[in-house]
């Protein structure tokens, strides 16, 4: 039971085409691995694992190359047995290569090291997975992204913040689970897609896992570590801005105090003892009740310094986040803008950081809504590290009981031009370090994993870690062929199977973005939980999340003339774009603008219309996500088509929810009638 939905992307289905398995077998009936660590153990176990289950056999472990077979090895272990030019790896890449000469007719995977070559198998089991040809491989592969994170926001007493798919794998009840076989599954899942890091607890560090800095539990992170290390993931922990305070004794966290500072020196030698190849700190300070330096009058670029001067002898670094706003705001004061803050902190700091931080900014200025403006602050800092900070788990996107499959979004971020350096200066150079030659970089994001038996709550989420994974490791790849590859690996090669369900991903952002909040003003939702719709939720509360709307329009007025002056954080082109009503975007138009109802958008309907219309059609297009799925009978295993279509009947029903009271609402301030008059209720 549960081994489909268990098995992800992972599945390795027995191949039944029996001239594809007999192809697949000349290679795989033997294999030779050149070289000993526990990652080149790891991608042996998963060749192993792979080849049996997809083709029945099990491959004969060779110590050298025979005629035919799989070869896994590394710069140091490959002598000459083929020609690859180490010039063009990095230290995560690979190379494939089929040789066939005469008899010999042998697959090789080399990496410059042994995670490349783990990287490499992962590679050729999601060809095989696929049903590609292995005839001709010749394939150059590197991570565009030195670091690929993710952060478990896992609480020790099993919770997790913003989890939607169950409890913690890693603790419960305020102690370490023992569940070390899926601790190391969840390794594999991630490993296969690329992802090198790892935080293990909560970016809100509370009182027990303050604690796992210590000794006694330093023990169980060093067990953890060493599960995910064996799969070429570096472990890292969020610790709390104050330990000094609540575990060190000492009556500050002031970063200009030397026994602060040689109480954190101290403290990562200690955790170094025990984790040698540690990775580093995740540090959420002063941000929303978070202690953080601005308590003893010392600002961000402090912080973080001490931090990093203590890191700096192991190597180790400093994820420093920048979600730092004032979370006790006067919805009655309208010249504060939230959207304003991590660049009015930030900036000023370029220079001041030590080489081993890293800014970790989340992909909007805001918070992870369905859509906002990208966050000004990538590119704006030039002698500054910058890491990307995106959501898998979808908070603000349906909590994984509404289909959206948000690769496409990531691809928009990705893609968008910065023009930090000019033309050609998107967010995917910025973070990957090649814009301004950062010596550290990457991109990280929130997990949506649990302990439920499918890892993510609604099953087709699972695609959303994938396609996560799958861009930090390349952003240049397209949704399209991601989400194919997902699919391939995950329900099978079966052809419809492939068409529908890529349709269904690919819409469902646009989908869920229609019956939610409109053209980019966020929110709209109850408070706390953040699901489900509540116009005016946030509207009066101190969290700086409005949307202003009156009996006339609605928006937030973000430019330099007549608004908050958010504008002005990004560079001239993206300024003058947002900055008029002309070219601003319709999709962000009330992101940065505030407008009456009657106000025409370039689609050529009015801001009211629009909201009718994509109300009304989100909740059809929800329904028709029911219906394409239940074309799918029979084509996938009853579990996961269950499960699914429960999932998608909950959503088309809730988006009714939506539609409705967005409807009703607009239509109550404003008047104004649906065009078309479908059922608005009065
Ligand atoms: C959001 C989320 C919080 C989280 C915070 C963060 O505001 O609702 O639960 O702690 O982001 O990223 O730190």
């Amino acid at each position: 039971k549960h081994k489909e939905s268990y098995a992800a992307w992972l599945q390795y289905t027995k191949i039944d085409d029996q001239a594809i398995a007999d192809k697949y077998a000349q290679w795989c009936r033997n294999l030779t691995v050149l070289g000993d660590s526990a990652v080149m153990e790891s991608a042996k176990k998963e060749l192993i694992q792979g080849i049996s289950s997809m083709l029945g056999i099990l491959p004969d472990s060779c110590s050298e190359p025979q005629q035919s077979g799989l070869v896994l090895a590394v710069k140091d272990s490959i002598g000459d047995l083929i020609d690859v030019d180490f010039n063009y790896l990095h230290d995560d890449g690979y190379s494939i290569k089929t040789v066939t000469s005469g008899q010999n007719n042998t697959i090789f995977i080399v990496g410059k090291k042994d995670k490349g070559v783990l990287y490499g198998t992962f590679h050729l089991l999601r060809l095989m997975q696929n049903r590609k040809n292995l005839k001709q491989l010749d394939i150059i592969e590197n991570p565009k992204n030195q670091l690929r994170m993710l952060n478990q926001w896992d609480n020790m007493d099993g919770s997790i913040e913003r989890g939607y798919a169950g409890n913690s794998i890693f603790y419960k009840d305020n102690q370490f689970t023992q569940e070390h076989n899926r601790i190391e599954d969840y390794a594999r899942l991630i490993a296969s897609v690329g992802i090198n890091g790892i935080a293990i607890n909560n970016v809100n560090v509370h009182q027990e896992e303050t604690n796992l800095i210590t000794s006694t539990l330093l023990l169980k992170v060093a067990e953890v570590a060493g599960i995910f290390r064996a799969y070429g993931i570096t472990t890292f922990l969020s610790v709390n801005y104050a330990s000094t305070i609540q575990i060190g004794n000492l009556t500050t966290a002031d970063p200009l105090n030397s026994e602060v500072q040689e109480w954190w020196k101290e403290k990562a030698e200690e955790i170094y003892s025990y984790i040698p190849d540690f990775g580093g700190f995740l540090v959420k300070a002063d941000s929303e009740h978070r202690p953080g330096p601005f308590t003893y009058g010392r600002n961000h670029a402090d912080g973080a310094n001490m931090l990093a001067e203590a890191l700096q002898p192991f190597n180790g670094i400093v994820l420093w986040r920048c979600f730092v706003y004032n979370c006790l705001q006067d919805w009655r004061d309208r010249s504060t803008d939230r959207a304003r803050a991590a660049y009015d902190h930030f900036k000023p700091l370029d220079g001041q950081f030590h080489s081993n931080v890293i800014l970790q900014i989340k992909n909007g200025p805001m918070d992870f809504q369905v859509r906002e403006g990208v966050s000004p602050l990538f590119g704006a800092m030039e002698k500054t590290n910058q890491m990307l900070e995106f959501q898998v788990t979808q908070e603000y996107t349906g909590q994984q009981r509404h289909l959206c499959y948000l690769v496409p979004q990531w691809k928009e971020i990705l893609d968008f031009d910065t023009y930090a350096k000019g033309k050609g200066s998107e967010v995917k150079k910025v973070v990957d370090g090649s814009l301004f030659q950062n010596r550290y970089c990457g991109i990280t994001a929130v997990s949506n994993i649990g302990n439920d038996y499918n890892w993510t709550g609604h099953t087709l989420a699972q695609a959303n870690l994938y396609g996560f994974g799958r861009l930090t490791w390349n952003p240049d790849l397209s949704a399209e062929s991601i989400t194919d590859e997902w699919i391939g690996q995950t329900f099978g090669d079966d052809q419809s199977v492939k068409e529908l369900v890529s349709k269904m991903l690919l819409k469902s952002w646009s989908i869920y973005e229609k019956y939610t909040s409109p053209l980019g003003v966020g929110w709209m939702v109850n408070p706390h939980h953040h699901y489900g719709p509540n116009v005016d939720g946030y509207e009066y509360d101190v969290w700086g999340t409005y949307h202003f709307a009156d009996w006339e329009g609605i928006g937030v007025d973000r430019t330099v003339k007549t608004g908050t002056g958010y504008t002005s954080q990004y560079f001239k082109e993206n300024a003058d774009m947002y900055e008029s009503l002309e070219t601003c975007p319709d999709e962000l138009l009330l992101f940065f603008h505030h407008v009456p109802y009657t106000h025409k958008l370039k689609s050529g309907v009015t801001v009211i219309q629009h909201i009718y219309n994509t109300h009304f059609e989100g909740v059809d297009e929800a329904e028709d996500l029911v219906e394409t799925w239940l074309q799918l009978k029979d084509r996938i295993d009853q579990e996961r088509f269950d499960d699914i279509l429960n999932k998608l009947q909950e959503q088309a029903n809730h988006s009714k929810e939506w539609r409705d009271i967005i409807n009703t609402y607009f239509y109550r301030k404003s008047g104004i009638k649906d065009e078309l008059n479908r059922k608005i209720y009065l």
